[in-house]
């Protein structure tokens, strides 16, 4: 069985990236990272990947380009490694449409909260506030196609409800945030690779 190639575009820590890449190794996830591109040097994603011998690349925006030229030579990049799938998993730069438009049905993001909440910056805390003001009582995770510019938005392919209990602390429920992202990263690039051999993707 062929196992599919993942390009995996980053900024930060990389905790989602780290469990992509374990779910990797353990026979969870019948994929591979072939790449992981920070735009960001520095970023502690950057280490893990390197430690799973994973080609780990720093591919800042220059202040002279625009984001269309930026986008277009990321694309070229990310090209070169013939992805099944790319992953944004904490990327926090806004991509336009001459990276997308390169990929069409290949892109997925993460997004801690759930669909048509919360999108863009600080979704946690403006979950956690928004509950703090009676207005939610639980929010989530998703994971969704990108498919044009629009901010954390795009046909869902997995999502999960975290309650929020009242003895949370705004840091209790960024960790169970970040499980559940980890967790239904993992199980959403499963699903999205098993459609890919079954010939549906
Ligand atoms: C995650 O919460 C992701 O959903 C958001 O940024 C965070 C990245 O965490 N977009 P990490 O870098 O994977 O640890």
């Amino acid at each position: 069985m062929k196992r599919a190639s993942l390009v995996v575009l980053i900024s930060g820590n990389g905790s989602n990236l780290q469990a992509v890449l374990d779910a990797s190794r353990n026979g969870t996830l019948d994929a591979d990272v072939v790449a992981v591109v920070s735009n960001k040097a520095g970023a502690v994603g950057l280490e893990r990947a390197k430690k799973a011998g994973v080609p780990a690349i720093v591919f800042p925006k220059s202040k002279e380009e625009t984001r269309e030229v930026y986008d277009a030579r990321l694309a070229d990049l990310v090209e070169s490694y013939h992805p099944d799938l790319i992953v944004l998993a904490g990327w926090m730069r806004l991509l336009t449409m001459a990276f997308i438009g390169r990929f069409p049905k290949k892109i997925i993001n993460l997004h801690p909260a759930l669909p048509g909440t919360f999108a863009g910056v600080n979704a946690i805390e403006r979950a956690y506030a928004a509950y703090e003001n009676f207005e939610i009582c639980s929010t989530g995770v998703m994971v969704h196609y990108v498919l044009d510019e629009s901010v954390d938005q795009g046909p869902v392919i997995d999502q999960q409800v975290v309650p929020i209990e009242p003895e949370y602390t705004l840091h209790d429920l960024e960790a169970k945030i970040h499980a559940c992202e980890h967790e239904l990263l993992v199980k959403s690039i499963q699903q999205l690779v098993t459609q890919m051999e079954d010939g549906h993707a």
